[in-house]
Parts: C-alpha cells; structure tokens; sequence
C-alpha cells in the first residue's frame, strides 16, 4: 500500500468518532428553534453576503429571499474573480454561472447551469424553484427561462476577466490550458424558528471546458438543508467534491449526532481517499446543525468562513483537517 494511502487510513480510523460515541442519530422529527439567527458562509466575501441577508429578514424577507439576497452581493461585485460578474471565463471566453438555492423545510429547490448572459443566476435559480416544475435548468434552457422570467440579459464578462483571459489565452493559444480557482460563495441561514435555507453561486473553475458543471448548482454536493439536521454549503475541486456527494454527507453525520467539525472532517477524510488527488485536492465546507452549532473545514491552507451570530460578523481562518487533527491528538 502507498505510505500516503497508509497514513490517510490511520487518519480515517482516528477520526473514526461514529465507531467511538455509539450515535443514535435525530431521527425524530422534532425541530430545533434557536430563537437565533445564525449564518455562515464561504471566503471573507461572505461578509457582506451574511450582512445583506440579516438585512432582508429585518424588512420581512423570508430565509430563501434573505439567502438569495445575501448571495446576489458577489455576484454584483466585479472585483470577485470567482462569482456572477467578476467570474473568470471558461476557455471560449464565455463566463458560464451557475446557482443553485434550496429550503430544508418544503426541500424545494431550484438550480441553472452553464447559464450565460445573466449576472444574477442565483435569481433565475429561485425563479426556478418558484415558477418551474423542474429543479434544474441547464445552459440554453436555462437562458430562454430567465428571458421569460423577464431577467434582462447583461454583460457578464467584466474589464479584469476580459484580459485574464487574454493573458491566459497568450500563454495557451490552443485553448487548452489548465483550469485553475474555485472559490464558491455558499451561504447557509438558520432562522430563529429552525428553519434552513442554503444558497450557492459560482463562475466555476476558470478556462474550464464549455459546459462543465461543479458541484455548486447540484443539490446534495454543493449544497444540501435539511430542518431536521442541518445545512451545509461547499467550495473548492467540484469534481472532487461531487465524487463523494459531499454536502450530503456533511448532513448525514450531522443528522446522526456529528458536530458539524466532525461531520465535515469525515467527508473530508472520504475525498482524500476516494479522490485520485489524494489530500492534493482542495475541498471545504462549513455547516449549521439544526441545533444552532456551526462548523467549517479545509483541506488546504488559506480558506475562511464569515461567521454571523447574534446580528455580528467574523471572518475567520479555518484551520487545515490535519491540523485540526493534530490538535485533536495532542489534548
Ligand atoms: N466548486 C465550484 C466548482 O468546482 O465549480
């Protein structure tokens, strides 16, 4: 067995907390309510994400319209190379988006893909979830939606995109370099009745192929809510985070009794080991349980998670899975 594969199974079994505590798991159907709002989402762009959706719920939005809202913050800022208007293209030079939004009461969701010419996909994705029977639309189809939704069609490929992509195409005249970034605005919401509601938007891997989709946009990978466990939102490798329905996953362990720190290092332990890229993939996740405990992990340096309790914001450094783990050893 490869020394890496050995040492990554001894990771898995350490982590082995299901084995450890016996959990029983919610199974109930009973529902918490916090009286709390508590948010959480990706990369200090969450900030103003979490900020804009506090404000929503205090003019009466509901918790879909506020995660909605708080996502539309990056899609609208150019300077945020990863999401809606700033998004770095694929390696046609077309800026594909793609959103996806889900409520964990109803589990109504609604998603586009690969969808072009709209700056906002996280609106045509809730118009998905309002007014459409079907959960996700893709590329053309989700284009002459959103045209019939009334969304009127915008530039999307910003000034800085524009000559990233020139840059890039420079050094790759064929067209056929390497992808690279992946930094998803997710942004999970517990109201103060229990309630969950997740949102996701993202430009995707840059110079990627025409028509690749990550896991933002699909439900159980990206994203997943479920009132009864929790909530939970992904950034980083798509691939690798598909591979392993990993925001799934997080609310599973979470529904069986995992804080969300545990919840998420076990999905995190599963890419390593499924992935062919081994821990050389980059992967995080941050989670609410229903119970209000919030949690996020990283398989790699540099992530950070902007935490929202009583109506305050922190952006914080989200250590590694492995140093997490080593700190777990040494106490
Ligand atoms: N996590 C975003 C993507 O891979 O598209």
């Amino acid at each position: 067995m490869h020394r890496r594969d050995f040492l990554l199974r001894g990771a898995a079994a350490g982590a082995g907390f299901l084995a450890s505590t016996g959990l029983q798991g919610h199974e109930s159907g009973q529902l918490h309510s916090t009286g709390e709002v508590v948010l959480i989402s990706t990369w200090p762009f969450g900030k103003a994400a979490n900020q804009a959706a506090l404000d929503t719920l205090a003019a009466g939005g509901s918790s879909l319209d506020a995660v909605e809202k708080g996502v539309m913050t990056a899609e609208a800022n150019p300077a945020i190379q990863s999401v809606g208007y700033g998004g770095l293209p694929n390696r046609a030079g077309i800026v594909e988006l793609d959103a996806a939004i889900q409520d964990g009461r109803t589990f109504e969701s609604g998603a586009v893909c690969s969808l072009q010419g709209y700056r906002h996909p996280i609106q045509v994705a809730r118009a998905v979830l309002d007014h459409s029977p079907h959960l996700v639309l893709v590329g053309d189809g989700a284009r002459s939606f959103a045209t019939d939704q009334g969304f009127p069609t915008e530039e999307t490929l910003s000034e800085k995109a524009q000559e990233a992509y020139q840059r890039w195409l420079k050094k790759h005249p064929d067209g056929k370099g390497p992808v690279e970034g992946h930094d998803t605005l997710g942004l999970v919401l517990l109201n103060s009745n229990g309630h969950i509601c997740v949102a996701c938007t993202t430009s995707g891997l840059a110079w990627k192929h025409p028509g690749r989709v990550g896991d933002s946009p699909l439900l159980g990978h990206g994203l997943y809510a479920d009132d009864e466990a929790g909530g939970c939102v992904a950034t980083g490798d798509g691939e690798e985070i598909t591979r392993v329905c990993g925001s799934f996953l997080v609310v599973e362990w979470m529904r069986k009794g995992a804080s969300p720190e545990e919840a998420i290092a076990e999905t995190l332990d599963r890419i390593a080991r499924r992935s062919p890229k081994g821990r050389d993939v980059q992967a995080a996740f941050v989670a609410i349980r229903a119970d209000g405990v919030t949690g996020a992990g990283s398989m790699q340096e540099g992530f950070h998670q902007a935490l929202t309790r009583d109506g305050k914001t922190e952006v914080l450094s989200v250590p590694t899975f492995l140093e997490r783990k080593q700190d777990g050893n040494r106490r």
